[in-house]
């Protein structure tokens, strides 16, 4: 059974666009597993002397090659007017999902009240904001497990989707005006949500028979996740996390395939760290630092423009993420952006109040006090963009990965030297490659 699943190994934005992209030439069927219109992935193509970008926010990337199936899983939450606009802004760059898109009809849907809830909820926080995308995500996954969620599967049927709908509206306002003092009135989208309900009829099938069939007759599927495993709801640095389930066992309940049937867990960290919005992150770097790092590796948001917090890599953070994924690979990505490196930091561990830490803490205020302890490498200071030989890669790159492969007991299946889909290392002989 060929499967793989693409998990986030840090804080999301680790470049699971770029590598699904590349793996999916090798799969039938992509699934994008959960969260919502929160993720951003990117993928760039060469194409005719320039480069063709494309941000994907609900499809799952593997709809950029021509003949791939892709599947909108379970686990995701799905905003109508967002997956409509996706599907146009595909269309319109020739790329035409009819036949091969294919939208759970039990994911549950985001409303424009969530988008409003998630900003009041923001508000009343004040200084112990999240930092959400706003995108409404945590709100519908509270009403998805209030059980009083609306599914794509009530799209089809309209007069009960007023129903329900009337009666959720009523509800969520009386909470949210006790809450927020907040009015929320949905009554005018109802009509908006079933016009655009009726332009993604088509592709509403159930997803879990469509893959588990998938799989059984023999075809290949990989599994798109999103944000990552520090995000994650139940594994990360709680509460400034995401509301959903960001590692390999998602993947399973998020889709509805047995964990069984997944055969191997591709683990994504990029060669430092990065994180949007609040939260512990005990490498972060110096101000200077950060801003070289930021500006190289354009660390700006692919979804909100945001600046991201950049630091060094957190052996620490992908050991946990290591054990909590099963990860059989690890995936190193944006290598090229410590070309101009002249020495590399990385966190081997943690000392809080004078001694070492053999586990992260559970609590977001006593992982912010974490000193990390690093060990100093020697950058290259040589360009490694585009390189798609390992050989060729120079000699402190490889002593860096070599480094982190042995600290954390993994094999580098793939190693990232650029954001276009051809600037990828896979080295033979990996397990990974027996995958491709
Ligand atoms: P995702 O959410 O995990 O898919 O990652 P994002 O797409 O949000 O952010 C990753 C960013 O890094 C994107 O702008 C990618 O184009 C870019 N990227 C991915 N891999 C590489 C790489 O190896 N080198 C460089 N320089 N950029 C990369
Ligand atoms: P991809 O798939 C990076 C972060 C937000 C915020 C927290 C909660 O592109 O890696 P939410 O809107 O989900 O309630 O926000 O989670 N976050 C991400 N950060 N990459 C993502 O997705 C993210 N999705 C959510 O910035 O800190
Ligand atoms: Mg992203």
């Amino acid at each position: 059974m060929k499967s793989v699943a693409v998990v986030g190994a840090q804080w999301g934005d680790e470049g699971k666009g770029k590598v699904v992209d590349y793996l999916a030439g090798s799969f039938e069927y992509i699934a994008r597993v959960g969260g919502g219109h929160n993720a951003g992935h990117t993928v760039i193509i060469d194409r005719n002397g320039g480069k063709d970008r494309y941000v994907l926010q609900l499809i799952p990337c593997g709809i950029l090659r021509p003949k791939q199936q892709a599947v909108i899983g379970t686990g995701v939450v799905v905003d109508p007017a967002a997956l409509v606009a996706e599907i146009e802004a595909l269309a319109k760059a020739g790329i035409d999902v009819k036949g091969r898109l294919h939208v759970s009809n039990r994911a549950h849907l985001i409303f424009p009240y969530h988008r409003e809830l998630d900003k009041a909820a923001e508000n009343a926080r004040g200084a112990n904001k999240i930092g959400t995308t706003s995108r409404g995500i945590g709100p519908a996954y509270e009403d998805k497990m209030a059980r009083r969620g609306l599914r794509v599967c009530d799209l089809l049927e309209p007069a009960s989707f007023r129903e329900k709908a009337a009666r959720v509206v009523a509800e969520k306002n009386r909470l949210a005006k006790g809450a927020y003092g907040a009015d929320i009135d949905f009554s005018h989208e109802v009509d908006e949500t079933l016009r655009l309900g009726e332009k993604i009829r088509c592709y509403i099938c159930d997803t879990a028979e469509l893959v588990n069939r998938a799989l059984d007759e023999g075809k290949s599927v990989l599994f798109e996740g999103a944000q990552g495993t520090m995000l994650d709801i139940d594994h990360g640095t709680y509460p400034y996390v995401t509301s959903s389930s960001a590692i390999s066992g998602g993947a399973a309940t998020g889709v509805g395939v047995p964990p069984a049937k997944i055969k191997h867990v591709l683990g994504v960290s990029k060669a430092y760290t990065t994180r949007v919005g609040s939260g512990p992150f005990p490498t972060e770097m110096l101000d200077l630092e950060a801003q070289e790092v930021r500006e190289r590796g354009k660390e700006f948001g692919a979804v909100t423009g945001r600046p991201r917090r950049c630091g060094w890599l957190d052996l620490q953070i992908l050991r946990y993420a290591k054990m909590i994924n099963g990860i059989d690979s690890l995936v190193v990505t944006k290598l090229d952006v410590f070309d101009t490196q002249r020495e590399i930091q990385v966190c081997v561990g943690y000392n809080y109040k004078g001694s070492p830490l053999r586990e992260i803490p559970a609590l977001a205020e006593e992982l912010e006090k974490v000193t990390p302890q690093y060990k100093t490498l020697p950058g290259w200071c040589e360009s490694t963009y585009g390189l798609k030989d390992g050989a060729r890669l120079p000699k402190a790159a490889q002593e860096y990965l070599r480094f982190i492969g042995d600290f954390l007991q993994v094999e580098i299946g793939m190693i990232s030297t650029g954001p276009e889909r051809d600037a990828t290392i896979v080295p033979a002989g990996t397990l990974l490659s027996r995958w491709l």
